[in-house]
């Protein structure tokens, strides 16, 4: 059993995760400066696990800081801090890049100086070119539409490059597809602030009574339905394939590129009739215009995961969304708790 750092660890993914870790006998140590998450998260995670993380309030950029969390005993790192709106980097590109470069230089820089070199990565689907050709498997051409994607392009050269420059560096960048749904108890889940971008919040809070109708993004693409098709992934299987990561890190050297995804494309309006389904309500929508950039398909081939992790998905469409409900009833308005301890720099 190793000790794990987390960065970013009261967020969506690394709340889930770290519950999964602290289940499998690890122990987890969670840097994050709440600039999007909540406190409340922590107190959830130890109950969910019976056993509590360790949690350090602060920056991943701020150097002495990781210094000195680094020098707990840790093995690995899993880096999922970073911001990650895909409108918002288009506005605010300086941000994205100084808060998703800056992290992932200072924490390796620090790692390398530590002699720890077990690191997995948060990348994303977002930097395969699109539209792609389906199933997206690793080899596919790279190419971003957004400041945010290209901060993930960048982040996989740097440790690229980390892993070329001394092979006893162990890197795992892992790209994920459409992460959604939540923890089965209802008590962690997704929590976007203010309108959502993403459609399975949107179903949710439509379900829940805090937003009219859903609207649909075009239904004029050439695909079945004529919505655009996802690779959904529940938030669960993502944290048990980061358990498997960790424990492929701690066992090889090298960098490994891994695709995330179930290898199931669900289209919008299939994702609506599942959700009212599932749960039995009716979601209003009304069909818009297309999103720009949107690609028509999108889906994983997630064989190399099953090789090189021995992971595949477990959770299909129907557990996503009864789970996302089931958290988004027993917490109408998320965390509901101000950021009170946010980190004023956290720009
Ligand atoms: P999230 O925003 O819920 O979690 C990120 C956490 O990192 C937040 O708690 C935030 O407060 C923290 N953070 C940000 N910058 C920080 C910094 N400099 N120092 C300390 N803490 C910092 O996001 P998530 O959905 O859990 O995503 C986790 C990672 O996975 C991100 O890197 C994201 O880009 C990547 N990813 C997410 C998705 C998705 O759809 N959710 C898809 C692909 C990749
Ligand atoms: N959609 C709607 N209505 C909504 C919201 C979304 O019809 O209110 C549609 C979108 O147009 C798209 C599909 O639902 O066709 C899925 O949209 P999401 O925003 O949920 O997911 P994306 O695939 O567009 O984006 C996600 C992540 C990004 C990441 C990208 C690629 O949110 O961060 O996958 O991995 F970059």
């Amino acid at each position: 059993m190793a000790k794990i750092l987390v960065t970013g660890g009261a967020g969506f993914i690394g709340s889930h995760t770290c519950v999964e870790l602290l289940g499998h006998g690890h122990d987890v140590v969670i840097l994050d400066h709440l600039g999007n998450s909540s406190r409340v998260v922590l107190d959830r995670i130890s109950e969910i696990a019976g056993k509590k993380p360790d949690f350090v309030l602060g920056d991943v950029r701020d150097r002495d800081l990781v210094r000195d969390t680094l020098a707990a005993g840790i093995d690995a790192v899993i880096h999922f801090a970073g911001w990650k709106a895909v409108g918002e980097s288009v506005e605010q590109p300086l941000r994205y890049y100084t808060n998703n470069l800056d992290s992932t230089l200072v924490l390796c820089g620090e790692m390398e100086r530590a002699g720890i070199r077990r690191l997995v990565f948060s990348s994303s689907a977002t930097v395969y070119r699109s539209p792609a050709e389906v199933p997206v498997g690793e080899g596919a051409p790279l190419w971003c539409d957004s400041p945010y994607g290209w901060t993930k392009f960048m982040n996989e050269r740097i440790l690229s490059d980390l892993a070329v420059s001394e092979p006893s560096w162990s890197i795992l960048l892992l790209r994920y597809f459409n992460p959604v749904g939540a923890h089965p108890s209802g008590r962690i889940g997704e929590d976007p602030a203010g309108i959502p971008n993403n459609l399975v919040p949107y179903i949710t809070q439509v379900a829940v009574g805090r937003r009219e109708f859903l609207t649909v993004n075009g239904n004029d693409y050439p695909t079945p339905d004529g919505t655009c098709i996802r690779d959904y992934i529940h938030v669960q299987d993502l944290a048990s394939g980061h358990v498997a990561a960790i424990d492929y890190c701690l066992k090889h050297q090298g960098v490994e590129t891994v695709n995330l995804g179930t290898g199931t494309g669900s289209s919008v309006m299939e994702m609506i009739q599942a959700f009212e389904q599932v749960n039995g309500i009716r979601i209003p929508f009304r069909i818009g215009p297309r999103r720009p950039g949107d690609a028509p398909m999108s889906f994983a081939d997630p064989s190399r995961a099953a090789a090189v992790l021995g992971w595949r998905a477990r959770y299909g469409i129907r557990d996503m969304l009864r789970d996302a409900w089931h958290w988004q009833q027993a917490n109408p308005t998320g965390y509901q708790q101000p950021d009170i301890d946010r980190v004023p720099s956290a720009d």
